[in-house]
């Protein structure tokens, strides 16, 4: 086994333990913080997986660096390689017993993410990426959609929780391209909004405001599955610009194009 599936599985076997964590737990939070931005929640159930996948990674890689949401960066001595975690993704609908949500691990090593694992323990769908090795769900190797035309595509989107105090919140870009296409879903999940993508449910995504541990695992197991994933511009992803283009590759230049006309559109026609 190489070196990179070692790490796949022991970001598999964190993201089923947190996984089972909130499926025991949905419906049943008893406390629910606001972290800053109105609507920027952590329950009690976000910190007890976050603890849970930490304890799991310190004991097989007590020198790697993790960067979890709740508790920040706790850095190590080998700092190429990151474990960037996002303990429970789509928050605001576990919080009001919505089933959509996962648990996301992405393992970057000296800045590229190459590793990544996303639970959603609601439809017990596990999806699996390692550089290298092909994208997975289940077990069974995945691919992104055929489709190559926007007309026919449909789409998935989101907004920050900063969305009320900037005009750059993708509101114009949302309203513009469901003109588009055949639809914008809005899930609330950023690493299924990904996963979906990559197992051809959806034809691409878009999205700012992003953190790392949103993105990391999403990204190896898009790209593992055949899909493209860049910036706005089609530059090569910068993952700390929180901002990414996610697609089957086939209607990535014409969504890349929409997203730049979307600036000048009337919302309000
Ligand atoms: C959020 C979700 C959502 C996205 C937000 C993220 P959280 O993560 O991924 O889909 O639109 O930007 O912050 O708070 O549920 O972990
Ligand atoms: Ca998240
Ligand atoms: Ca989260």
């Amino acid at each position: 086994m190489s070196e990179l599936e070692t790490f796949l599985d022991i970001a598999t076997e964190a993201v089923l333990s947190a996984g089972s964590i909130l499926q025991s737990n949905l419906g049943k939070i008893e406390s629910i913080e606001e972290k800053g931005y109105l609507g920027d929640l952590v329950t009690e159930i976000d910190k007890r997986s976050e603890q849970e996948i930490i304890k799991i990674i310190r004991r097989h890689f007590p020198n790697h660096s993790i960067l979890a949401e709740e508790s920040g960066e706790l850095f190590s001595s080998q700092g190429e390689y990151l474990w960037s975690v996002d303990p429970l993704d789509g928050t605001t609908n576990y919080a009001h017993g919505y089933p959509m949500a996962c648990v996301s691990i992405g393992l970057l090593i000296e800045g590229v993410p190459q590793v990544g694992a996303i639970y959603n323990p609601f439809r017990q769908e596990l999806f699996r990426a390692a550089t290298g090795t092909g994208a997975t769900l289940n077990r069974q190797q995945i691919k992104v959609s055929k489709t190559d035309n926007l007309s026919q595509g449909l789409l998935v989107s989101g907004f920050a929780y900063d969305r009320r105090e900037t005009s750059d919140n993708n509101y114009r870009e949302f309203c513009y391209l469901s003109d588009l296409t055949r639809g914008v879903r809005r899930s609330g999940s950023a690493a299924l909004d990904l996963a979906d993508v990559a197992c051809g449910r959806l034809d691409g995504y878009w999205e700012r405001g992003l953190k790392s541990w949103d993105i990391a695992a999403g990204v190896v197991i898009l790209r593992e599955a055949g899909g493209t994933v860049t910036a706005y511009d089609q530059s090569p992803l910068v993952i700390e610009s929180g901002r990414l283009l996610a697609t089957n590759g086939l209607i990535h230049a014409q969504l890349s194009q929409s997203l730049a006309e979307a600036k000048n559109i009337d919302i309000f026609r």
